[in-house]
């Protein structure tokens, strides 16, 4: 029986609000259905595609839960990163807590990993070229599937040349359907001038050429395979045109304004997870009791990584192109001082906040290896958060994932071995996916 491919498209219009949290209702999902059905029979076997995303710094805090997440809801996912090496890893390592949402512990053959280091442009292509090479091999694959070849004894000529042309029609699907559409990046940490370096890279990805047209120089084809939606992680407290990802993030706009790109941009506050992956706080709550900042009585709407993680993941596969930013705020206002608390109920044992001057903050960054002009600048942050910097909260993370952000209490809860004394051995890094060569 010959096969007879044909593609439909599905919309889930039943997903979470807007992301400006005004709207209920708007579209979040699209997959593309290819549907192999006999000529005389209905079809018997369905396949889901659903274009790759990369998650540049997809083994960090944020990336790894994005990965994560978009891999449990059937996304090809390439992370990458300077440790995501192409072999199979089967270790659940992880700082911290399960990632409930995405089940980060579980294996999935849609999670990849590629070499890319921001500052080595000549791994910046690996992951195009990864998937490239994944799509040839897929369609080899099913070319020498016997069930897709026609059968000469069955089918006359004129349904062969349909069939021919079907199958050259599905193999230009697959390929779109395997293109790299949606980035999310992340800057390399410590690096001050990574700005330059992002713009760059989304030059050089937007540009991309269509495959089979890489000797090409000019002309359509030339710039057909580039990647479509760029969403990049910021901050609450830089400004579009501000300093650092601010200066990205108003590359984005121009570049939107103008119809060259989608893209969103995710301002999160502070995230909750800094006390149990950053060494500096790990070791002063395990160790002394303490932690230190330079905010006095601030405020701050912590927030979880995983809700940022689930905020990302719908601005990089909702149908409509978001062009806006996202200001990811948690759930509730608590200073320093409040964090204290509720460790200290967590941990039954007393837990104390130091206030700091934004010198003494300063040196002691240093101390843990931060060089000098990153550690003046977390200072100066700390400075502004006292200030008021960050006394506000939203309920965007409600409105765009239809669930509530997580209180800091639960984080605490569900990590509190971090902070065990000895007895418990802990090693404090970035959640890390565990995942499936292809
Ligand atoms: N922490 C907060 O409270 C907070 C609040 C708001 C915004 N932010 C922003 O969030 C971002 C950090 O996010 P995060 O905490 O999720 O990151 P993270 O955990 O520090 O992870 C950084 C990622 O970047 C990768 N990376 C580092 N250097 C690289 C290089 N040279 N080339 C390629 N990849 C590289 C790392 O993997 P490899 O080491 O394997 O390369 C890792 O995957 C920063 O831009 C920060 O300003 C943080």
């Amino acid at each position: 029986m010959a096969a007879n491919p044909s593609v439909v498209i599905d919309r889930d219009t039943t997903g979470p609000a807007a992301p400006d949290g005004t709207a209920a209702g708007t579209t979040t999902t699209t997959t593309t259905r290819i549907t192999t059905s006999t000529t005389t029979a209905p079809s018997t076997s369905t396949t889901k595609v659903k274009s790759p995303i990369l998650v540049l710094g997809g083994t960090g805090t944020v990336g790894s839960r994005i990965a994560a997440q978009l891999a449990a809801s059937h996304h090809p996912v390439v992370i990458a990163s300077r440790s995501a090496k192409s072999s199979p890893s089967t270790s659940a390592s992880s700082d911290s807590e399960p990632n409930k949402r995405a089940n980060s512990t579980e294996k999935n053959e849609n999670l990849h990993r590629v070499y890319f280091d921001w500052l080595d442009r000549s791994t910046w292509s690996n992951p195009f070229n990864y998937i490239s090479s994944l799509t040839k091999q897929q369609l080899e694959k099913e070319k020498s599937d016997p069930r897709a070849q026609p059968s000469p004894y069955s089918t006359t000529a004129a349904e062969r040349e349909a069939l021919a042309q079907d199958s050259a029609q599905r193999e230009e699907e697959q390929k779109q359907a395997w293109k790299i559409q949606s980035v999310y990046l992340i800057a390399p940490p410590g690096v001050m001038d990574a700005a330059g370096v992002m713009m760059d890279f989304v030059d050089f990805a937007r540009r991309l050429p269509a495959p089979g047209f890489e000797d090409s120089t000019e002309g359509e084809a030339r710039d057909g395979g580039g990647v479509k939606r760029f969403v990049l992680q910021s901050a609450s407290c830089i400004e579009p045109g501000g300093p650092a990802m601010g200066k990205v993030h108003g590359y984005f706009r121009e570049l939107g304004s103008r119809g060259e790109i989608e893209w969103a941009v995710l301002r999160p506050s502070w995230f909750q997870q800094n006390f149990a992956v950053q060494d500096n706080h790990v070791q002063s709550i395990r160790d002394e009791g303490k932690i230190y900042s330079a905010t006095g009585d601030g405020k701050i709407p912590w927030i979880s990584a995983d809700d940022i993680a689930a905020v990302a993941v719908q601005a990089l596969t909702m149908p409509v192109a978001p062009n806006t930013e996202f200001l990811v705020l948690g759930p509730e206002l608590l200073s320093y001082d409040d964090i204290a608390s509720t460790l200290s109920d967590v941990l039954g044992k007393k837990i104390v906040h130091v206030d700091l001057t934004s010198g003494d903050l300063e040196r002691r960054h240093r101390s843990f290896g931060m060089p000098e002009d990153y550690s003046s600048m977390m200072s100066a942050l700390d400075t502004g958060i006292k200030y008021g910097m960050e006394n506000r909260t939203n309920d965007l993370v409600l409105s765009v994932t239809g669930v509530a952000p997580k209180t800091f209490r639960e984080y605490a809860e569900s990590v509190k071995h971090v902070w065990q004394p000895s007895g418990v051995e802990t090693v404090v890094k970035p959640v890390e996916v565990v995942w499936t060569a292809a």
